[in-house]
């Protein structure tokens, strides 16, 4: 870590403690994921207290996650949909699903949260093709190559005054470096790119440092 970053990670440290309070379920459901080898790579603890909170300000009841992990995020949202809400949560890892599943049901919200096991696109398109009934709130945090598809087929599972969510999107920069053509960076600027001219949605982005490093998040509502 760069000095810089170790500050960035102090003051999350130092936020998460006042603030946020990450309680006893949240830092085991954490902690499992890494037992069970999985990346570091949920939201923080303030990111997903972000999370709830815009599911809570748009009155979110139905929300549609795309990369589940461990279920940390995915804990965030279920509690914020309260006991009335549903989250549907995708993942293509099965050893992820199943890490999640334990996690989510440990939380006490597993009953409203489905895991959808498979790859993103096809999930997605299935959901669309069966005419669901619209989501309330999409959290985009699968594979970012496919993120300008994500967003496609979010607005097709989405009504006027939904929210999408994006991570991921500013990637310590890269997304401004021209020596940068990984798929990954590319679909965030696609996805930034469409999320800047689609007219169905007002958006904007927000960098962030913390935890987490350098990076973003966008936040979009369907006209
Ligand atoms: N939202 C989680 C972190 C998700 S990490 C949290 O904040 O706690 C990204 C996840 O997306 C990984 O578990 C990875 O296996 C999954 N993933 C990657 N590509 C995918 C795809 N095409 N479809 C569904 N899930 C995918
Ligand atoms: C990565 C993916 C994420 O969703 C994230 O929040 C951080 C890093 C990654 O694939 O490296
Ligand atoms: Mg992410």
């Amino acid at each position: 870590m760069t000095s810089a970053e170790q500050a960035w990670s102090g003051v999350d440290a130092y936020l998460v403690d006042e603030v946020v309070g990450e309680d006893d379920v949240l830092a085991a459901a954490r902690a499992r994921g890494r037992e069970r080898g999985l990346p570091p790579i949920d939201v923080a603890p303030n990111q997903g207290a972000f999370l709830a909170l815009v599911a809570q300000l748009a009155g979110a009841r139905r929300v549609l996650e795309l990369g589940t992990l461990a279920g940390y995020s995915t804990i965030w949202l279920a509690r914020a949909v309260g006991t009335a809400g549903h989250v549907t949560t995708v993942e293509r890892d099965p050893r992820h699903a199943e890490v999640a599943r334990e996690n989510l049901d440990e939380a006490g919200v597993g009953e409203r949260v489905r895991i959808e096991v498979g790859a993103a696109l096809d999930v997605l398109a299935g959901l669309a093709d069966a005419g669901t009934e619209p989501y309330d709130l999409v959290f985009v945090d699968a594979d970012k190559a496919n993120m300008p598809a994500y967003l496609e087929l979010a607005l097709r599972l989405t009504r006027s005054g939904s929210v999408i969510v994006g991570d991921n999107v500013v990637r310590r920069g890269a997304v401004v470096d021209p020596s940068d053509q990984s798929p990954d960076v590319a679909g965030v600027r696609a996805f930034l790119h469409e999320l800047g001219t689609d007219p169905r949605l007002e958006a904007t982005v927000l960098q962030t440092v913390g935890s987490k490093g350098w990076d973003g998040f966008a936040i979009a509502r369907v006209r």
